[in-house]
């Protein structure tokens, strides 16, 4: 079985929250996955896994949740080659246009970098979260069908 790992940074909870709808469309195409806040997790534990999937918010003017920077920082020393990997978060394209979800941007760059695949389309959730339960689900789901 694909072994996988989600790891999400979240300020206010609403990545943790859409990360829990990953999760269950995950769930519901038979996938386990193993699901870590990024305050607990060293970058090196992703090599342990499959497939990788990050989840983060975008504060300041376009750049990673708090939590997120030193891991990013340490994510430089890692090689994830072979392993497949997708990176979903909440933004605001109203008050932020210029910077809408730019972290799942600068995610998917360090992925690349790492020589992760991404293997499906990020998911950028734009204002309320909860309207995009759904989606978030869907999302999951589909990746299950892409292993
Ligand atoms: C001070 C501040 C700065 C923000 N900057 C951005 C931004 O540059 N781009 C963006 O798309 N969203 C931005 N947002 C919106 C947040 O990403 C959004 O509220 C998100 O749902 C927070 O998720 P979290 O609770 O998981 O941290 C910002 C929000 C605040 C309060």
């Amino acid at each position: 079985m694909t072994r996988i790992i989600l790891v999400y940074g979240s300020t206010m909870g609403n990545t943790e929250i859409l990360a829990g709808s990953v999760v269950e469309g995950l769930e519901s195409g038979n996938v386990e996955v193993t699901v870590r806040n990024v305050t607990e997790v060293e970058p090196e534990e992703l090599t342990n896994y499959d497939m990788v999937i990050l989840g983060c918010s975008t504060w300041g003017e376009g750049e990673l949740q708090d939590d997120f920077i030193e891991f990013y920082d340490r994510m430089e020393e890692i090689s994830l080659k072979g392993k497949k990997s997708a990176v979903f978060g909440p933004g605001d394209s109203e008050i932020y246009p210029d910077s809408f979800c730019k972290a799942v941007d600068i995610l998917e760059e360090i992925l690349i970098k790492c020589e992760a695949k991404i293997i499906v389309e990020s998911l950028k959730v734009d204002g309320e979260v909860e309207p995009a339960f759904g989606d978030a689900e869907a999302w999951g789901l589909k990746i299950t069908k892409l292993l």
